[in-house]
């Protein structure tokens, strides 16, 4: 049992938060009201190697784990969810499943460009009738000849408006039941019936982009398949677990803004001739953050750990989102009552924390699918 970070784990860590620092935490501001990202941003994090942080290095990545990733969202999330959750989702729900699952072929294609950040990926599950009940999904891909052509509209797509490639999942035997006949296909933005659709007007994370997916015989080789035909929705979910490890450890970062916001208005502002850190109804709410997101961030470098390790991690990964997005929402609110009237306005970035925070209960499964995935798991 060692809880220090090794050398390596440290200067990875440092290097993320320099950044967050020094670079990024004066664009969020911009990101969230241009609902955009700075293309400076994300070529910087191309040169810090970040988006191919778990790419292997025979592919241009830095070949590095789910606890690398970890330490890395933590600090970026710190400083601009909207960029925490692009990162996450291009390492996480895309890169993973690619290095995973993916043929040779598929790897040399995609790989190289996903590390060095030239393409960023997205991962297309949701539809309008298939939130939490994921299974349902409706996208169909129809063979013909060596081809499969797909047709649907996919939702909730985040990268939607960068992304290079798309992780698309279809149903591609409507006769087996629901989560048997779906399949994974990789699929490059620029074939012809792929278009973005709708961009999403949100309420937080608004410098990232979240669009529909718009399929209309969208036609793709038999080399786009990833994994096996008729097995993408247990990749999927195996997917998820990772990703949920990511969301975790965005929520973890935003709760650590929270309390940082929260300890430096506590000293500046005076109410009573005094700071009011003074008060204990303050000091209250100090401590309780701070034991929480101590405890969310155990939570989450456990899961981590496990997945490294390729050990179940399904029930870790829910416990570390399901406690780090709670925790994430509580602390949000608490930070914003620290700061009074001046919270509730955009002359404080704590109301974009509190925004922001709302998503991570969000996405990539709701609070209360990640229960019902740490029951199913508790009650075999
Ligand atoms: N790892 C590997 N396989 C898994 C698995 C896991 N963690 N969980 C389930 N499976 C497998 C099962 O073993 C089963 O496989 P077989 O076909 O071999 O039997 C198959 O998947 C079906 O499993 P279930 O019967 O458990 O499936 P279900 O229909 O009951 O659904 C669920 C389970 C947990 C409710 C699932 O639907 C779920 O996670 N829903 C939430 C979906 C979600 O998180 N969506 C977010 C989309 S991404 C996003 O937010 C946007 C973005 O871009 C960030």
């Amino acid at each position: 049992m060692d809880f220090e970070l090794d050398e390596d784990l440290r200067m990875l860590r440092d290097m993320a938060r320099d950044f967050a620092d020094k670079e990024l935490a004066a664009r969020a501001r911009a990101h969230d009201k241009d609902e955009a990202l700075d293309p400076a941003i994300l070529a910087q994090m191309g040169e810090l190697g970040l988006w191919g942080l778990t790419i292997p290095e025979e592919y241009g990545g830095a070949g590095l784990g789910n606890l690398h990733l970890a330490l890395v969202l933590e600090e970026i999330n710190r400083a601009c969810a909207s960029t925490g959750v692009t990162l996450s989702v291009h390492n996480s729900l895309v890169a993973a499943p690619l290095r995973k699952f993916g043929s040779e072929e598929l790897k040399r294609a995609w790989l190289p460009k996903l590390a060095s950040g030239a393409v960023l990926g997205a991962y297309c599950l949701s539809e309008a009738n298939s939130g939490s009940d994921a299974a349902a999904l409706r996208a169909q891909a129809r063979k013909d000849g060596d081809q499969w052509v797909l047709n649907g509209t996919k939702l909730w797509v985040t990268n939607g408006g960068i992304a290079g490639m798309f992780i698309v999942y279809a149903r591609t035997d409507p006769s087996a039941p629901k989560a048997k006949g779906i399949t994974a296909f990789v699929v490059d933005r620029n074939t012809p019936g792929l278009t973005v659709g709708k961009h999403e007007k949100k309420t937080g994370i608004r410098g990232s982009t979240t669009t529909e997916i718009l399929l209309d015989n969208c036609r793709v080789g038999a080399q786009s398949i990833l994994g096996e035909l008729n097995r993408g929705f247990p990749l999927a979910m195996d997917t998820l677990d990772g990703g949920r490890i990511g969301i975790a450890a965005q929520a973890v970062g935003i709760a650590q803004a929270c309390l940082d916001a929260s300890i430096k208005y506590s000293k500046e502002r005076q109410q009573f001739n005094q700071p009011i850190g003074n008060f204990q109804a303050i000091q209250w709410k100090l401590a309780d953050m701070s034991a929480g997101i101590e405890a969310a961030r155990m939570l989450t470098h456990k899961a981590a750990w496990l997945r490294d390790r390729g050990l179940p991690c399904a029930r870790a990964a829910s416990q570390a989102k399901l406690f780090a997005s709670r925790h994430a929402n509580w602390c949000a609110d608490e930070c914003l009552q620290i700061h009074g009237g001046a919270g509730y306005t955009d002359d404080f970035h704590v109301e974009r924390l509190f925004r922001d925070a709302r998503i991570t209960e969000i996405y990539e499964g709701v609070t209360d699918i990640q229960r019902l995935v740490i029951a199913r798991s508790l009650l075999g």
